[in-house]
């Protein structure tokens, strides 16, 4: 339901295959290179924001539990953005769910805060074409961005220093190609370091930063040129070198980040073995051990038992193309 300042959004995660790792600006969440995803379907973050008059500071729950102060500080800073530009004082009671587990590592920060910047401008009065609500998304994670649409997405960097250039962009809807992504989840627990901190300090640190940076633009042409064509060798192959170039830009810092367990190694070993044995697969990684297998939607059978195969993998989430972020009747 969409009243006055109370409105409820759905949003996707997204995975990206050219990676983003690395700010330009870190007060605007500027990326320092664009990136290229594919958002989710068949999971989702709710999100019901209320601006209320009587509040004295803003409520926010999560899964069911309220957030305490500090957990809740990145979500108030966005909502006051908000409050800002519509020019309202009030606190706002924000009730988001996650459909997913934390433990599969899909950024719910990416759906997280593209649900929120939908619900809550709506809900403050404003209203917002898709580009605006990417880059307002943006400052809250920047993998936010992309999830504003659904299908294939590209993020584009930007030049200007304001960052309103700095938005995610479809370059491809949701029917354009079924891959289907498979996530093997290879560990339980939270990352040892969050993604915001540990590409600052790959930026800080890594020799191998700057040409990890000087090489997107390339790899996102080939991977937007392999997607254009559906040519899924093509896009195998730029989509690991992405994910291993920007793991490796991480490892190099100095301490160096590793983000993989064994069992991730075993499982990258397994996909491509089964590749060369002539299963269209290939996978990426985020900030944690997971691996995100993508295969054309036939393979995805074969796909999933390989995966499940690999001893020591705890689960199997199943995903396809998703639409972009919307707002829902209640
Ligand atoms: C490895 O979007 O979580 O998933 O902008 O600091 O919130 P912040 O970072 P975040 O980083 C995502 C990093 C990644 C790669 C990607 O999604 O492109």
């Amino acid at each position: 339901m969409t009243t006055a300042h109370h409105a409820t959004a759905i949003a996707h995660p997204n995975i990206a295959l050219i990676k983003y790792w690395g700010k330009r600006d870190v007060s605007l969440n500027l990326p320092g290179a664009p990136s290229l995803s594919l958002t989710l379907d068949g999971l989702h973050t709710r999100t019901e924001v209320t601006f209320d008059e009587t509040l004295h500071e803003d409520r926010i729950e999560l899964d069911g539990a309220l957030l305490p102060a500090k957990k809740a500080a990145r979500l108030v800073t966005f909502l006051d953005r908000v409050r800002q530009r519509a020019d309202l004082e009030w606190h706002a009671h924000v009730i988001t769910a996650n459909d997913f587990p934390t433990s599969a590592g899909l950024a719910s920060s990416a759906s997280g805060f593209a649900a929120l910047a939908l619900a809550a401008t709506t809900a403050a009065g404003l209203t917002y074409a898709p580009a605006e609500l990417s880059v307002l998304a943006r400052l809250g994670s920047g993998s936010a961005a992309r999830s504003i649409f659904g299908g294939w997405v590209h993020m584009h960097a930007g030049a200007r220093e304001d960052g309103t250039d700095a938005h995610a962009e479809q370059i491809a809807p949701v029917d354009h190609w079924d891959l289907r992504c498979l996530v093997a989840v290879c560990a339980q627990g939270p990352k040892e370091i969050g993604s915001t901190e540990a590409m600052q300090h790959t930026a800080d640190t890594s020799p191998y930063y700057e040409p990890w940076i000087a090489d997107v633009p390339q790899t996102l042409k080939d991977a937007r040129d392999a997607l254009k064509a559906r040519n899924f060798t093509q896009l195998a192959n730029v989509a690991e070198a992405s994910c291993l170039r920007m793991h490796a830009s991480a490892m190099a810092a100095d301490p160096g980040i590793l983000y993989w367990k064994g069992i991730t190694v075993e499982v990258i070993h397994a996909i491509r073995h089964a590749r060369r044995g002539g299963l269209p697969v290939f996978f990426t990684i985020d900030a944690g051990p997971h691996i995100k297998a993508f295969c054309p939607a036939e393979a995805e059978e074969d796909v999933a038992q390989l995966l499940r195969s690999v001893d020591g993998v705890l689960d199997v989430l199943h995903a396809r193309p998703g639409r972009g972020a919307r707002l829902v009747e209640e």
